[in-house]
C-alpha cells in the first residue's frame, strides 16, 4: 500500500510526501495536465505563486499567515495550525486543482490528524490563502477572486 502524507508547512506550502518506493502516477491534475507525485511535492496555498499549482517561494514576500482564524477550541486550533499534520491515504489518492478553485482531494481516504483516525470521502484545501478555516477551503475564494492572488 502506498502511503502519502500531506503536511501543512507553517506560513508556507502544502508538502506532499510519497513514502512508498514507487512513483504515484498521475496523482495531481491541474486543469488538463497530469503530474506524478514524486518523493516530495510542494503545492502553493498562499495563492501568489507564479508557477501554479506549485510553490515557488512567493509566500515569504506575501507574508502569508497560515493560522486558522476561526478555531476557538485549543485542540482544534492545534490541529489546524500544527505544521506536521499528516493525512495517511489509500493508494488511489487523486488531487484535482482547477483554476480559481480550491484543491480537491478525492477518493475515500483514511486520515490521521495528530493520531486521531478518521475516514472521509473528500475534502477541499484552501489555495487562495484567504480562508478563515485553513487549511480547509471556506469558499472565500469566490468573493476575493483576482484581488490578492494569481491562481
Ligand atoms: S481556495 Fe481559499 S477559500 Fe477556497
Amino acid at each position: 500500500m502506498k502511503r502519502i502524507s500531506i503536511k501543512f508547512l507553517k506560513n508556507g506550502p502544502i508538502k506532499l510526501v510519497n513514502e512508498s518506493d514507487t512513483l504515484a502516477k498521475e496523482s495531481i491534475q491541474f486543469e488538463d495536465n497530469l503530474f506524478d507525485l514524486k518523493k516530495c511535492t510542494f503545492l502553493c496555498r498562499c495563492g501568489r505563486s507564479k508557477k501554479q499549482p506549485f510553490c515557488e517561494g512567493s509566500h515569504a514576500d506575501a507574508k502569508f499567515d497560515s493560522k486558522c482564524q476561526i478555531a476557538k477550541n485549543e485542540q482544534i486550533q492545534k490541529i489546524k495550525t500544527n505544521h506536521t499534520d499528516v493525512f495517511n491515504n489509500n493508494e488511489n489518492l487523486k488531487i484535482h486543482i482547477s483554476k480559481g478553485s480550491a484543491i480537491m482531494v478525492n477518493n475515500e481516504v483514511d486520515i490521521k490528524i495528530n493520531n486521531l483516525p478518521k475516514n472521509i470521502k473528500s475534502f477541499s484545501l484552501c489555495r487562495c490563502g484567504n480562508s478563515k478555516n485553513k487549511p480547509f477551503c471556506d469558499t472565500t475564494h469566490n468573493r476575493t477572486k483576482g484581488r490578492y492572488y494569481t491562481f
